[in-house]
């Protein structure tokens, strides 16, 4: 970890809806690309050069090497200065940053993975390292769900994850077109919880969303039985350093950049001022 940015070049950029793109970055320096090693759920700091720097969490699986990929929706000076870059541009990275999903602890037992929106970010991340290994997992349940099907991130990986047998993945919308078009559920990730058919009671939930989607989805675990160390959420704070320095992140005792993004639902509740 620096604070020094390494070089690393915009390979490519995909849309995946008008709000959100696919940034695939390589570094420029062999070197930078073997030693650059991360856990599903940890960011980098991303510069933009006369721009600034934002936290964005790592998107691709650490098993994929030479590349690292971000999803990034358009928010601010940052990003809007990201979706402008040309290929070949030029970024500076720092990280890999933060805690990371507790891999080596959900291994040899069942696994949820609950996402809203942008939540699939980190998730994505995650959902390709147990596939990796999938021999290392028990049950596998992943619950995805989008306003509606045209804001859907990675719609084509996710809807082959809904056909494969030894996961159970479904994808819901809050809305969508009465045209047949859409084949997966409609309505909220609550309702799709029960329906993964996962004994909760011992399994690890990894959730990630928008603010308002954790209210809903921690009070449907917990009454499912769902216990609160097992129970994973990803926490967003303004960052500037990303290494434990400049505070800007601390919620009472705890640093996001450090001792998160990933909390405990747990250790989440004994925070000040996090519901
Ligand atoms: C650990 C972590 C991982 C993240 N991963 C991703 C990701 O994968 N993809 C992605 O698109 N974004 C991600 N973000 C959010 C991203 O860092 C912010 O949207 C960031 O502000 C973008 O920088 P900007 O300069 O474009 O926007 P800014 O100009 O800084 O601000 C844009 C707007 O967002 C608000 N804002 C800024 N930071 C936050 C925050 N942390 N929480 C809530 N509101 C905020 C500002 O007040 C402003 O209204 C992550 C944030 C954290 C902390
Ligand atoms: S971002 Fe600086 S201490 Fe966390």
């Amino acid at each position: 970890m620096s604070l020094v940015p390494v070089i690393a070049r915009l390979e490519e950029k995909r849309a995946l809806d008008p709000n959100h793109s696919l940034f695939r970055f390589i570094f420029e320096e062999e070197h930078a690309r073997d030693k650059f090693h991360f856990q599903p759920g940890q960011f980098v700091m991303l510069s933009i050069f006369g721009v600034g720097e934002a936290p964005i969490s790592i998107t691709s699986g650490p098993d994929e090497k030479g590349f690292i990929d971000l999803c990034v929706r358009k928010a601010g000076r940052v990003t809007t200065a990201l979706y402008s870059l040309e290929a070949n541009s030029k970024v500076g990275i720092r990280g890999p940053f933060g805690n990371g999903y507790p891999v080596d602890t959900m291994k040899g037992g069942n696994l949820l993975i609950v996402a809203g929106g942008l939540g699939i970010a980190p998730l994505r991340s995650l959902i390709r390292y147990v596939l990796w290994r999938r021999g290392s997992f028990k049950e596998v349940g992943i619950v995805y769900g989008t306003k509606n099907p045209a804001s859907l991130l990675f719609g084509e990986e996710m809807r082959e994850l809904v056909t494969r047998a030894d996961i159970k993945c479904m994808l819901t919308v809050d809305s969508a077109q009465d045209d047949g078009s859409w084949k997966g559920h409609v309505g909220s990730v609550t309702g799709l919880i029960d329906m993964t058919g996962m004994p909760l009671v011992d399994t690890s939930v990894a959730v990630c969303g928008p603010p308002g989607f954790y209210k809903y989805v921690l009070e449907k675990l917990l009454m499912l039985g769902c216990s609160k160390g097992k129970i994973y959420m990803s926490l967003e704070r303004r960052m500037e350093c990303g290494e434990g320095k400049c505070g800007h992140c601390v919620i009472g005792h705890k640093y996001t950049c450090i001792d998160g993004p990933i909390f405990t639902y747990w250790d989440a509740i004994n925070l000040p001022e996090i519901f």
